[in-house]
């Protein structure tokens, strides 16, 4: 697929105030700094789109996305924000669980991992909070410039496996980098096909 136009739409605390359910959407999620920001950018091919940081907890709002005027990205805040409030954070995951639970619109969750780290328990979990939900889900592996491929593949590997103790199949992985555009056409070719069922 190719990204003619990204366009910010809205930016929203409050599901009722979010886009009519109309058009496709993709969300990104994932622990605090992952990338989604930045793999949201590097996908869109337009820097400034979604605003990132070297600082967790940039992204407070979901954030929606219009792309080709035809679908949506949608970035989320990340979860396991160490610094932010108990309340802050349990207010923050019952909007984010309330959005993805409820979206009509939503085919599909972009769970984003950390490449660089051994299987996190908060990623393991939020998994298997949607494999509850029956909601369908793939893993985006991020960061993959920042070590050697035989690391990469190890902690891909390892995260397959332990999801492998709750789930019978594990669902499908990109492996990706906002510095040097791996995965972005594998990504968009994933949303493509989707779109057009
Ligand atoms: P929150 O909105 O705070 O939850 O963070 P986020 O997940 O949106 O992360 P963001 O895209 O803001 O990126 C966090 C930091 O990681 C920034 O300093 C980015 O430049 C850096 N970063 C993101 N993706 C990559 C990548 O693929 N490679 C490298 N080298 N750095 C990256
Ligand atoms: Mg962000």
């Amino acid at each position: 697929m190719i990204v003619k136009s990204a366009e910010f739409i809205c930016s929203n605390t409050q599901i009722s105030k979010l886009p009519p359910p109309v058009k496709a959407e993709y969300a990104f999620i994932g622990r605090s700094n992952v990338g989604k920001s930045s793999l949201i950018n590097m996908l869109a091919g337009k820097k400034g789109l979604a605003k990132t940081s070297q600082t967790p907890g940039k992204t407070q709002l979901i954030n929606h996305f219009l792309i080709n005027d035809n679908w949506y990205i949608v970035d989320l805040p990340g979860y396991g924000y160490a610094r932010a409030s108990k309340s802050k954070k349990a207010d923050w995951s019952k909007f984010i669980h309330t959005y993805l639970d409820k979206r009509e619109s939503l085919q599909c969750v972009m769970v984003l991992i950390d490449s660089r780290l051994e299987p996190q328990k908060i990623d393991i979990e939020f998994c298997n909070w949607l494999g509850e939900k029956g909601l369908s889900f793939v893993l985006v592996f991020t960061k993959a410039d920042k070590q050697s491929s035989i690391k990469t593949d190890q902690n891909i590997a390892k995260f397959r496996k332990a999801l492998l103790e709750t789930f019978e199949e594990v669902p499908k992985h990109f492996l990706t980098s906002a510095e040097t555009q791996l995965g972005h056409d594998e990504v968009l070719a994933f949303i493509s096909q989707i779109n057009q069922q």
